[in-house]
């Protein structure tokens, strides 16, 4: 251990360890520029205590209300993106109700894809879903996912990650979407100020965030929401189309 250490940290570093405890992890997090809702330890954590009051169980009513709109409308192929699916409850509500469609969830807890991947395997192994155990900050570095999406789905991910990544996550949904794809949103408004996770926003943020590459093409507007009394007119839907 202490060759190891000694070969990878430098002496300041190394007496840091020594000094603070063998917690190399909370080391770490101190040491990066990016606080503990960046990495995933934090988050398979509270999937693995099964204490994530974020979750409802379902699909959020405000997509059942954008979808369900949209049935008539070409049955044509398309991919979908669910960034921060957690146990995907969105996610294999729109491959059910788009049949044509594949969906795409990732999320860096492995607890959650495990979940997702047992529940897909429980409906029918063969369905439109596909779960991916990553940080979707790494997709913008594959090829394969520029401009493979129609659509990108954001439910309470934005309102998870570090206020100050805010631009980097714009910048991985421009990345993701076609031209004319659309961001299809459920944000959580609430003052900045307050701490998180979840970290609140405004509208006025969302439209400034959005306003270079995007044309809000559903106005963003209070939703009905499932955490009664808790969240109740906090989550805003929107949609919002990429340009060409
Ligand atoms: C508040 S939860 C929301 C989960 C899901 N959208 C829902 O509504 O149930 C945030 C999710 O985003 C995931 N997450 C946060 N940052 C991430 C990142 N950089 N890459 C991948 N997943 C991330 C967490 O693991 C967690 O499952």
């Amino acid at each position: 251990m202490k060759y190891w250490l000694s070969t990878i940290y430098s002496v300041d570093e190394y007496i840091y360890i020594r000094f603070h405890g063998t917690n190399i992890v909370s080391y770490l997090f101190e040491m990066s520029n990016y606080s503990k809702v960046s990495y995933k330890d934090f988050w398979e954590e509270k999937y693995l205590t099964n204490y994530t009051p974020w979750d409802i169980g379902e699909v959020a009513p405000a997509f059942i209300k954008y979808f369900t709109k949209e049935q008539n409308q070409e049955k044509k192929h398309i991919n979908v993106a669910v960034l921060g699916c957690g146990r995907g409850h969105d996610a294999f509500y729109i491959a059910n109700h788009k049949k044509s469609s594949i969906v795409y969830g990732f999320d860096f807890s492995y607890n959650a894809i495990r979940f997702c991947n047992k529940k897909k395997n429980e409906i029918n192994s063969e369905s439109n879903t596909y779960f991916h155990q990553v940080d979707f900050f790494e997709l913008v570095n594959e090829k394969k996912w520029s401009t493979f999406f129609d659509l990108v789905i954001e439910h309470t991910s934005l309102c998870a990650i570090e206020p100050k990544r805010r631009g980097e996550y714009v910048n991985l949904i421009k990345y993701l979407l076609k031209p004319k794809g659309l961001l299809i949103g459920l944000f959580f408004m609430r003052p900045k100020e307050l701490s998180g996770p979840p970290y609140g926003s405004t509208p006025d943020e969302i439209r400034t965030l959005l306003q270079e590459g995007f044309t809000e093409i559903e106005k963003l507007h209070i939703e009905e929401c499932l955490h009664k009394n808790k969240l109740e007119g906090d989550e805003y839907f929107g949609v919002f189309e990429r340009m060409s």
